[in-house]
């Protein structure tokens, strides 16, 4: 029952049989303490139980929890891989009461567990309590039956636990093993307790305070366990063996090291060694919980650890990038307890690989110039803070590697030094910033930049967390207060908003807090990295410092994140099908739709737009994972992602992939190049089956040379589907005809219903020629010249032509008008004169004439036949004596 899985096995076995829900470990980024950067214990993610906030279905529960303690309060980089005790990374196992049991039973749990499973001697173990708790004190006495000697009273902060500066909090009760006097230490409490002798590896919390700030500190609603166990600790201890280090998961991994660097792992190098296993678990379970290296927050806590084993690496003499090789034997050893380490293997080892190449290019160039500048410095010597900000501004080295760099020659840095560099180079930065352009419409915002630093973005793992609130704004100036009804922007140290960028729409949601809602309407980003909350307060009021919980819109996030998805599958293939002058010109990304503008010359064909839904629609059947990693910009063009023409991107670019390609394969050994590569920085889907079903809604033009499709995906598409499907069904039911015929029988009737037209035209004329006895029919002889006058009705007006010209056939030579008076009393007037006496009379002259009874002006024609019209059709008749009568001048004068 030795070996480190086994033991946290047996830890949860045990638990479990004591009514215990065995909970899963959270993720290292805090989802529910904003004041946190890492989950540092396993009371973490139970906070909110403990202070009553929030409620579960079980009141006892164990865990084996992942820690990270590295930056923050429980901080312990410095001292890793020097003693045989720190970590970054380390598993903590617990069992925890919510207001159920209390003291008794905790002390009387512990105290089987490590007697009687773990089997641990009596006369070995012995314990600490804080110095007034005499409960605490009866009961070991009485449980464990220990002499007073053994239980030893501590009044100092050792043995009063807490969270962070804020949180529930307890005085402790720790349990210590002796293991003996080869080892230099003295009991807790003692001069010497800081030897290794008597280890501490179960801390015991009655919880039973909440610290809500500087000397505000409240009971809790019920008395409540939380209980910390080392994994690595009990397992040094069960392996008989007085460092971490030496139990058999730390040494598989320093193994690994030695195998990899062939350097002896016991031997002058051994803290190298140690530095490496350790941050390799720490680096590997944060890359995995979505943590990803950059200049700032969390992000260069992993930087700063990565780099540190980096260095170690290259003490090492490792000429190649080194710990990305080592992944594989850390997931063989903790795979199976954390699946998610196994999920990401490919991103860990990637950002690792990455990191460690770009790192090794100044690394080398860094250390020179750091030996160069301490050469002559004496023992105890001081490094100037001048140096190694320069070291950190060129050289990418965090302050602490250069201060583990020169720890084993006794030197250190004056870092009060390293802080006035850093603020000087802020200083100058903020001038540059007031020279540009931006700073004259956005001045509020630099400025709040400044003070606040950026909001760190939580949006890519969670859509639930907890933040303080750092500013509140109201129509663009800093206020105190937000009450209800007030509109106003919201700004959050931490948030999972996602801010309106890459034509991603922002998130909406709400932000609450006991008795406070705050309904997001919409996010946005300032100046990169600023995220601002703009919406209205719904209930009670905002202050700035107010812990709350963001809650970003679930379903509307995830139409997004589909639709976001789709666009890069729908751009690819774009590509594929229509070529790769295909060039993205715009995105909108909403939840509704998306839309996509392209360079492309001419309308997508129903073929081409067949084609492309299939290729989209392939990838996302395959259900492939899509995968981010983090990259400089070269590697990331280097790896033939898209990026947009013109677009700035910062030193470090998100690159998003997914889907195989399939058709690219030729080399069936090698593994398949992603479907599709872009740089991005907005919010996706898991796996390519979440997008469900993509369909385009419309394609057309926008610009010359630029073409627009519309898509949807899941539900709306199907809704969209489905729409038409039900036009469909009617119109069938309709046409009275299945579908397989529905084409031929509505090709049939619109034949037959040119027909009817055609006839029903002929029979109009026929009819109007023999006249319907409400209009003069004949012609009549005007001088020897025959005019024909004629009103109709109920014939269409482009049909009037063809009435005059039978007219003029009938008559063979003369003059004819044809007015047709429409149903809403407008009237067309045609005249026609035959060809031998188009030298006596001007059609269009005549039509003029005939115009104006009409109410129209003007008309046109040619000498044989001319058309007007005009409102009045009413007076027809007094429009044809107009006519008459002209023709009578004209051939009076002739
Ligand atoms: N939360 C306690 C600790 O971390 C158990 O020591």
């Amino acid at each position: 029952m030795n070996g480190v899985n086994e033991i946290r096995a047996a830890f949860l076995d045990f638990f479990r049989k004591h009514d215990h829900e065995i909970v899963a470990s959270s993720p290292l980024v805090p989802r529910n303490d904003p004041t946190l950067m890492f989950t540092n214990a396993g009371m973490v993610q139970f906070k909110n139980l403990f202070t009553g906030i929030e409620k579960r279905p079980y009141s006892r529960a164990s865990t084996a929890q992942k820690c990270v303690r590295a930056g923050g309060k429980h901080n312990d980089l410095d001292n890793v891989g020097y003693t045989a005790r720190h970590h970054t990374f380390f598993e903590m196992l617990g069992n925890f009461s919510f207001g159920d049991y209390f003291k008794p039973v905790a002390i009387e749990l512990a105290w089987k567990l490590i007697t009687q499973v773990f089997d641990l001697p009596k006369d070995r173990l012995l314990v600490t309590v804080y110095h007034d708790d005499d409960e605490a004190f009866d009961l070991w006495k009485k449980i464990a039956g220990f002499p007073d000697s053994k239980i030893i009273r501590i009044a100092t902060s050792d043995n009063f636990w807490a969270m962070g500066d804020t949180g529930p909090c307890g005085p402790c009760s720790e349990i210590f093993f002796d293991q003996g006097d080869k080892l230099f230490g003295g009991p807790p409490g003692s001069a010497d307790e800081d030897g290794d002798r008597f280890l501490e590896f179960w801390n015991l919390v009655f919880m039973q305070y909440e610290q809500r700030g500087p000397g505000d500190r409240i009971a809790l609603p019920k008395p409540s366990i939380d209980t910390g166990m080392g994994l690595e600790r009990i397992a040094a201890l069960l392996q008989g063996v007085t460092s971490n280090y030496d139990i058999d998961l730390m040494r598989t991994l320093i193994l690994a090291v030695a195998q990899a660097t062939g350097v002896d792992p016991d031997g002058p190098m051994r803290a190298s060694h140690r530095v490496i296993a350790d941050h390799l678990r720490a680096s590997s379970f944060l890359i995995a919980d979505g943590v990803l290296p950059s200049n700032e927050g969390r992000g260069y806590v992993l930087r700063r650890i990565m780099r540190r084993a980096m260095r170690h690496a290259q003490l090492l003499g490792a000429e190649e990038p080194l710990m990305w090789r080592l992944v594989p034997a850390l997931t063989r050893e903790m795979g199976q307890a954390y699946p998610e380490l196994l999920r990401a293997e490919a991103l860990v080892v990637e950002t690792l690989r990455l990191e460690e190449s770009r790192f090794r290019a100044t690394l080398a160039r860094g250390l020179s110039m750091l030996e160069e500048e301490t050469r002559s410095l004496g023992e105890g010597g001081i490094l100037s803070g001048e140096i190694a900000f320069r070291l950190y501004d060129t050289y990418g080295f965090p302050l602490d590697l250069t201060q583990d760099a020169l720890r084993n020659r006794n030197l250190s840095v004056d870092t009060e030094g390293f802080t006035r560099a850093m603020e000087r180079q802020r200083a100058e930065a903020r001038k540059a910033w007031s020279g540009s352009g931006e700073a004259a419409t956005d001045t509020h915002w630099f400025a709040l930049r400044e003070q606040l630093g950026p909001s760190e973005f939580l949006g890519y793992e969670t859509e639930k967390a907890e933040a303080f609130v750092q500013a509140l704004l109201q129509d663009g100036t800093r206020v105190d207060h937000l009450d209800a009804g007030q509109k106003g922007v919201l700004i959050l140290n931490q948030t999972p908003f996602y801010g309106e960028s890459g034509g991603q729409v922002g998130d909406t949601g709400h932000i609450i807090a006991p008795g406070m809602r705050f309904k997001v309407e919409n996010t946005q980003k300032k100046l990169g990295d600023l995220f601002i909350h703009e919406g209205v307060v719904e209930e009670g009021s905002v202050t700035p410092g107010l812990e709350v919980r963001t809650l970003v819109d679930h379903q509307r996030r995830s139409a997004v994140r589909a639709n976001h998805s789709a666009t890069h599958l729908l751009h690819e293939a774009l590509r594929q099908v229509l070529g790769d002058h295909v060039a993205q010109k715009g995105s909108l990304v909403t939840p509704e739709r998306l839309r996509f503008d392209f360079s492309h010359p001419k309308p997508v064909t129903p073929e081409e737009w067949q084609k492309i839904e299939d290729i989209a629609n392939r990838i996302i059947l395959e259900n492939a994972p899509v995968a981010t990693t983090q990259m400089s910009i070269e590697d990331a063009m280097g790896s033939g992602a898209r990026a947009l023409f013109g677009e700035k991107y910062g030193e470090e670019v998100r690159v998003v992939s997914m889907g195989y390609d399939e058709e690219k394969a030729t080399d069936p050994t090698e593994p398949l190049s992603p479907f599709s590569v872009e740089l991005c920085g907005g919010t996706h889907v898991t796996r390519t089956g979440d997008i469900g079903l993509l369909t385009i809604v419309s394609e057309g033009p926008v610009a010359a040379g630029v073409r627009r499709i519309e898509a949807k995906t899941g539900s709306a598409a199907r809704h969209h589907l489905n729409a038409r499907a039900n036009v469909l069904h009617t119109l069938l039911m309709q046409l009275k005809s299945p579908e397989e015929e529905a084409g031929k029988r509505l090709a049939s009737l619109i034949e037959e219903r040119r027909k009817l037209d055609r006839d029903l035209s002929d029979a109009r004329k026929k009819l109007a020629m023999k006249g319907d006895g409400e209009s003069t029919t004949t012609w009549r002889e005007i001088d020897g010249i025959k005019f024909f006058p004629h009103v109709v009705t109920g014939v269409d007006m482009k049909d009037l032509k063809s009435l005059v010209d039978q007219a003029k056939q009938t008559i063979g030579s003369g003059v004819v008008a044809v007015i047709g008076v429409a149903e809403d009393g407008k009237a067309s007037v045609v005249i026609g004169v035959t060809n031998d006496l188009i030298d006596r009379f001007d059609a269009v002259s005549l039509v003029r004439i005939a115009a104006e009874p009409l109410g129209g002006k003007g008309g046109g024609g040619r000498k044989d036949m001319a058309q007007a019209g005009g409102p009045n059709g009413q007076a027809a008749e007094a429009s044809l004596a107009a006519v008459e009568a002209a023709l009578h001048t004209v051939l009076a004068a002739s």
